[in-house]
Parts: C-alpha cells; sequence; structure tokens
C-alpha cells in the first residue's frame, strides 16, 4: 500500500492509502478531507488544492508551471514547499509524500 501522509490544519497528521496514477488532490478529496474543497476539479484555475509539500520529496516533483506559480501567488499563505496538489501526480516515487493542507482555503 503506497501512502500519504496527511496534516490538516490544525489538525494532527494521518496516514492515507495513495493510488499511483490519482493526483495528490483527488487523492485527498477521496479521503474526505473537507479543508480542501478543490473547487476546479484540477484545472488549475482556483488555488483551493493548496498544501506544502515536505522538502525532502521536492526534487520528485514536477516543476512548478507558469499557471501554478500565478496561482500561488494569488493565493494566501505561500509559503516554501507550497504546490497546487491538483498538479502533483501520484506515484509510487512518491511513497510516504508528506502534506500540510493551507489554512483558509474555499
Ligand atoms: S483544484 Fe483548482 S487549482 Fe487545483
Amino acid at each position: 500500500m503506497l501512502k500519504l501522509l496527511v496534516t490538516p490544519p490544525a489538525g494532527a497528521q494521518t496516514v492515507v492509502e495513495a493510488q499511483e496514477g490519482l493526483s495528490v488532490m483527488e487523492i485527498l478529496r477521496d479521503a474526505g478531507f473537507e479543508s480542501l474543497p478543490a473547487f476546479c476539479g484540477g484545472c488549475c484555475s482556483c488555488a483551493t488544492c493548496h498544501v506544502y509539500v515536505d522538502p525532502a520529496f521536492a526534487d520528485r516533483l514536477p516543476p512548478l508551471s507558469d499557471d501554478e506559480d500565478a496561482l500561488l501567488d494569488s493565493a494566501e499563505q505561500r509559503r516554501p514547499g507550497s504546490r497546487l496538489s491538483c498538479q502533483l501526480p501520484f506515484s509510487a516515487a512518491l511513497d510516504g509524500l508528506a502534506v500540510e493542507i493551507a489554512p483558509d482555503l474555499g
């Protein structure tokens, strides 16, 4: 079983099963994290799937696109490690990835 470690805003870290081929956003949505509304459904146009990624995994993630970078600039609470989880396809190389859901989404 592949794992994603998730810390909700003001919550404790939990472990969820992660499936290859889904985005990190889809894994979080399917696991029922209501603090991540992901309003646009993964079209990279809402920034309500904002997460902070463990820097240890930074070199295993796809590079930030110009669109993602611009959306993150418009998002509140941007900080190093910020990514839009809909832009992160999950794979076995990311087993154990730790993400923190950004506060005040939606
Ligand atoms: S779900 Fe809208 S930008 Fe990711």
